[in-house]
């Protein structure tokens, strides 16, 4: 599928497997989805803008590559997306962070929107969405046509583990954003949830059931 990677690292994988698992506790789960967003983050940013600045070396002076203006967008689809945040933070500590609250109804499992806020000017970030998990894909979908509509142009989407039928539907609804993933699952259960997956986890990662 164009516009769509699947990380094959094999660090990604151990930690991603660390996750499934069910006995890994908030705190050590807590650690490895910010592990695993820097990892991604770092594959997901290769084609940040950069442009050429003189440096003076201890021998001479040279121009060399920088990141180009401090116009990049974090955004969290709340609230598991959070969990993710901090590890493309270090990448990038420049990066301002907007937010977007969506929960899924637990019988329709269709998103609801309940809180949009974007750093401006949103229409010239690099903008990059994050959110652990992928399943249906209405989550993903409707954060990022929210965004489009405030003037989002340049976005990308990060998810550690996606469904199949949740990966067609935002990549059919968003030919033009770049979706990297970590794990692609089997299928969605009866009850949406990922197979075999890592749960809820918006419950893992703060701790609630
Ligand atoms: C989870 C997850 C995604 C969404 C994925 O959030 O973090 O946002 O479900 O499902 P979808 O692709 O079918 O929309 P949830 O709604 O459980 O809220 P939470 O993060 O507040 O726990
Ligand atoms: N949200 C989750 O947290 N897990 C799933 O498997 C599906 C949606």
């Amino acid at each position: 599928m164009e516009n769509v990677t699947i990380m094959d690292h094999p660090l990604i994988q151990h930690k991603i497997s660390r996750l499934r698992d069910k006995t890994t506790g908030t705190n050590e789960f807590r650690t490895l989805v910010s592990e695993i967003a820097m990892l991604m983050g770092f594959e997901a940013l290769r084609d940040l803008p950069t442009e050429l600045v003189e440096i003076e070396t201890p021998i001479e002076t040279t121009k060399q590559p920088m990141i180009a203006g401090k116009k990049m967008a974090i955004v969290p689809i709340l609230r598991a997306g959070l969990g993710m945040v901090d590890g493309v933070l270090n990448l990038v500590p420049s990066a301002k962070i907007g937010h977007i609250g969506l929960y899924r109804d637990p019988e329709t499992h269709e998103p609801h929107e309940y809180y949009c806020k974007l750093p401006e000017p949103i229409d010239q970030r690099t903008i990059l969405v994050v959110d652990p998990m992928l399943a249906t894909g209405g989550s993903g979908a409707d954060a990022i046509t929210m965004i489009k509509q405030h003037g989002g142009k340049n976005i990308k989407f990060m998810c550690i583990i996606a469904a199949p039928e949740g990966l067609e539907r935002l990549h059919k609804e968003h030919p033009d954003v770049q979706i990297y993933v970590g794990a692609l699952d089997r299928q969605l259960n009866e009850n949406a949830y990922i197979c075999p997956g890592l749960g809820d986890a918006g419950d893992r990662i703060f701790g609630t059931k």
